[in-house]
C-alpha cells in the first residue's frame, strides 16, 4: 500500500488542468509528503508556493483552485488550505480501515511492490579469506543482506555476490609463514587457527621492519617540524595580535607533536619486539621478509606448482570457517566468485583497454588516466602484477555480461571510497554508462572507548566468540528466571536456547542496522541486548506480545477465523494513528531504499512497536466493551505482529512466539 503514490495520482489529475509544463507538474507532485505535524494533517502538499511565479497568481488562490479540482472524497476525511497556501490532508478512518482489512487478508500485508522492477547486483560481505574475519565484516554482511532482502521484497531482481578476497597478498603471507614457521600438529588439529596465527606472525615481522625503517624518516621529520615551530614562533612574537600567526604556530606545534608521538610509538613497538629473543631471531633470519612475501604472492599468481597446491589446500579450510559464520547469521549468497575467479581474465582486460587506448603506458606501468583525479588508476604494475582495481574492472565487465544489471551496489567500508570513485570513473570511461554504480559505504565500528573496536587481547575480534557472547548476554536478559516467572512463561532449556540465539544474533544485527550506515558506530554489547529502547529485543518482545494476546483471545473463544472474518474499525485516536503507521510500511521500505539506509526501517519498526504499546495501554482488546470492538482490535494486533515480523525478517532478524 503506497498512500503517497495514490495521492500523487489524484493530484496529477487535478494539476493536469492547471499546469501545462510536465516537468513543473512532476516537481510539484514531489512536494506531497507525509506531514511532520500529525496533529495538523496526515499528508501535506506544499505545492502552491513555487507555482506562484510560473502561474502568476497568489499561492492561496492556487491552493484553493487545486483543492476545488481534487477528487479525494473516498480517501480523505478533510482537505483544507492553511496558511499562505499549504494543502492539508486528513485520511478518512473508514477508508483506512478498509485498506487495512484488505492488507490483513493479503500474504504480503498489502505491500504491492515497485512499478518499475530493476536488476541489482549487490557485492557485500566480501572478506579477505585467510585473515581472521572481524567485527567490521559484520557491517557489510548485515547491511548488504538487509538491502538485498528489501529490494527483493519490493519486486526487484537481486543477484548477490560475495566477492571474496581469496587471491591477495595475504596468501603470500600465509604461504611464506607455512613454509617457514608452521606448527604441523597445530595445523593438523585446527588449520584455520594455525593459518591465522601464521598470518599474524608474518605480519608482525613486517610491522617490525616497517617500524625500524620509519625511525630515521620520523627523526628527519621532527627536525623539520621543530624548525617550522621556531619560524612560526618568531612570526607570532613579532605580531602577537595576529590571529593567523597564532593559528600557524599552533598548527606547527601540533605537527611536531604528531611526529614525536609517532616516533615514540614506533620505538615502543621496536622495544617490545627486542624484548622477545625468539621473535628477534626470526626477524633477523628473515630480514627483508616483505619482498619475500610479495615474491610468494607473485609466484602463486604465475601458477607456481607448490604455491598453487598450498592455495588449493588452504582455501577450503578458510571457506569452511567463513561459511560457519554465515550459517549462524542465516545468510546466503547467490554467488561467491571471489577474486581468484577473475585471475585468468585480467591480462585480456588490460590488453583490451590498451588496444582501445583507454589505458596507456606510463613509467612501465599501464594506467587509466581520469579527469578530476590527481593520480591515474594503475591496472598493471611495472613488474607485471595486477591489482585489486584490475580485478574490480574485470568483475564489473563480467557482471555486465552475465546479469545485465541496472545497478551495482558495493557495500564496503568508507575507507575504500577513493578506490570506488576511481573505479566508477574508469567504468564509465570504458563504456558502462547505462549501469548505476554505487558505493554503499559505512563507518567504522568503535568500542565504548571511542577507538576502533578491539578485544581485550588487543587484536581485532574474531566473529564466533563475539556471537557467542551476544547470545550469552541475551540469555541473561531474556531468560532470567525471575522475569520468566513474572511473565508466567515456563520454558525448557531448548526453548531458552532458541530464544537467546534469536535475540542475541538479532541484537548484533539490529544495533548495526539501526545506526545510519554512513557514521561510525559504537559497539556496546550491554546496550544492544536490552529489552527497552531501540533494540531488536524490544521489537521481538512486542511481536511476542501480539502473539500472546492472540493466544489468550483464542482461549476465550475469539479464534483466528472469528477475528479474521470480523470487520476492522478505527475509532480511538491511537487506533487511527496505529492504523496509519501500519499502512506506511511500504512507504518506509521504499524510502529506506532511496539511499540504501536500513535505519529507516528500524526506526519505522521501533515507532510501530511503541505505538502498539500505547494502543494496548489505551484500548482494551480482550476486555473491550463489545465483541465487535474486541475482534476488530485483535485484527489490528495481528497486523502489527505480521508487520513487525516481516520487517525484522527483511533485516535478517527472526522472532519467537513468546519471550
Ligand atoms: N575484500 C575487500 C576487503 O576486505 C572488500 C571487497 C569489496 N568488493 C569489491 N568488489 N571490491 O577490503
Amino acid at each position: 500500500m503506497q498512500i503517497l503514490t495514490l495521492l500523487r495520482e489524484r493530484f496529477a489529475v487535478a494539476l493536469a488542468e492547471l499546469i501545462a509544463d510536465p516537468q513543473l507538474r512532476a516537481s510539484s507532485l514531489e512536494r506531497i509528503v507525509p506531514s511532520r505535524e500529525p496533529q495538523m494533517a496526515d499528508y501535506q502538499a506544499n505545492i502552491a508556493m513555487p507555482l506562484a511565479k510560473p502561474l502568476g497568481k497568489p499561492p492561496l488562490e492556487i491552493a484553493k483552485e487545486i483543492v476545488a479540482k481534487l477528487q479525494l472524497d473516498d480517501i480523505c476525511e478533510s482537505v483544507t488550505v492553511a496558511g499562505a497556501g499549504y494543502i492539508n490532508l486528513r485520511l478518512s478512518p473508514a477508508w483506512m480501515a478498509a485498506q487495512l482489512q484488505s492488507a490483513a487478508s493479503d500474504e504480503r500485508i498489502g505491500v504491492g511492490g515497485t512499478a518499475s522492477p530493476k536488476i541489482y547486483v549487490i557485492d557485500y560481505s566480501s572478506p579477505n579469506v585467510a585473515k581472521p574475519m572481524h567485527v567490521g565484516h559484520i557491517r557489510s554482511t548485515v547491511i548488504g543482506d538487509a538491502i538485498a532482502n528489501v529490494l527483493r521484497f519490493l519486486g526487484h531482481r537481486v543477484i548477490t555476490d560475495n566477492h571474496l578476497g581469496d587471491w591477495g597478498t595475504q596468501f603470500g603471507m600465509i604461504i611464506y609463514g607455512y613454509k617457514h614457521f608452521r606448527d604441523p600438529a597445530a595445523y593438523a588439529q585446527r588449520p584455520v587457527a594455525e593459518l591465522s596465527r601464521l598470518y599474524r606472525y608474518v605480519q608482525s615481522i613486517i610491522a617490525y621492519e616497517d617500524a625500524v625503517a620509519a625511525v630515521p624518516k620520523l627523526e628527519a621529520q621532527i627536525v623539520q617540524a621543530a624548525q617550522r615551530v621556531d619560524l612560526a614562533r618568531k612570526k607570532q612574537e613579532a605580531a602577537p595580535e595576529d590571529k593567523k600567526a597564532s593559528k600557524e604556530l599552533q598548527a606547527a606545534k601540533n605537527g611536531l607533536r604528531n611526529s614525536e608521538d609517532e616516533l615514540a610509538s614506533n620505538q615502543a613497538k621496536i622495544a617490545e619486539c627486542k624484548a622477545n629473543p625468539e621473535f628477534m631471531a626470526d626477524a633477523t633470519q628473515h630480514a627483508g621478509i616483505n619482498e619475500a612475501v610479495l615474491a610468494e604472492t607473485a609466484a602463486l599468481h604465475r601458477g607456481d606448482k607448490e604455491n598453487m597446491k598450498l592455495w588449493h589446500e588452504f582455501v577450503p579450510h578458510c571457506l569452511d570457517e567463513i561459511h560457519a559464520v554465515y550459517q549462524r547469521l542465516g545468510i546466503q549468497f547467490d554467488h561467491e566468485y571471489g577474486e581468484s575467479y577473475y585471475h585468468d581474465l585480467l591480462s585480456a582486460v588490460v590488453e583490451e583497454l590498451f588496444a582501445k587506448s583507454l589505458a596507456v603506458q606510463s613509467n612501465g606501468a599501464i594506467c587509466v588516466f581520469l579527469e578530476g583525479f590527481d593520480a591515474p588508476m594503475i591496472v598493471r604494475k611495472q613488474d607485471g602484477a595486477y591489482l585489486y582495481a584490475t580485478t574490480d574492472i574485470a568483475t564489473a565487465l563480467f557482471r555486465e555480461r552475465e546479469f545485465e544489471p541496472d545497478a551495482c551496489l558495493y557495500v564496503v567500508d568508507h575507507r575504500q571510497s577513493e578506490h570506488f570513485n576511481k573505479l566508477f570513473a574508469v567504468l564509465k570511461q570504458i563504456g558502462l554508462t547505462h549501469t548505476e554504480f554505487k558505493h554503499v559505504s559505512f563507518g567504522t565500528v568503535l568500542g565504548t572507548d571511542g577507538k576502533p573496536f578491539k578485544t581485550r587481547s588487543g587484536t581485532t575480534v574474531g566473529l564466533e566468540p563475539l556471537l557467542d557472547e551476544a547470545v550469552e548476554r541475551a540469555w541473561a536478559v531474556v531468560c532470567d528466571p525471575n522475569r520468566l516467572q513474572g511473565a508466567g512463561i515456563d520454558m525448557d532449556d531448548a526453548e531458552k536456547r532458541h530464544v537467546a540465539e534469536t535475540v542475541g544474533i538479532g541484537a548484533i544485527k539490529y544495533a548495526d542496522l539501526s545506526h545510519n550506515r554512513t557514521s561510525n558506530y559504537v559497539f556496546d554489547m550491554d546496550k544492544m541486548v536490552q529489552l527497552e529502547g531501540n533494540t531488536s529485543a524490544y521489537i521481538q518482545y512486542s511481536y511476542a506480545r501480539t502473539q500472546s494476546i492472540l493466544r489468550k483471545a483464542a482461549v476465550q473463544g475469539w479464534t483466528e477465523d472469528r477475528w479474521q472474518s470480523s470487520s476492522l474499525q478505527l475509532r480511538e485516536p491511537i487506533e487511527i494513528a496505529l492504523g496509519l503507521q501500519l499502512m506506511r510500511f511500504e512507504e518506509a521500505l521504499e524510502q529506506s531504499m532511496q539511499e540504501y539506509l536500513p535505519n529507516v526501517i528500524t526506526e519505522y519498526l521501533f515507532e510501530t512497536a511503541r505505538m502498539f504499546s500505547s494502543f494496548f495501554d489505551q484500548c482494551p482488546v480482550l476486555k473491550a466493551d463489545s465483541e465487535s470492538v474486541g475482534l476488530s482490535r485483535l485484527q489490528l494486533t495481528a497486523l502489527v505482529g505480521r508487520t513487525l515480523k516481516t520487517g525484522l525478517k527483511l533485516l535478517g532478524i527472526g522472532v519467537v512466539d513468546r519471550m
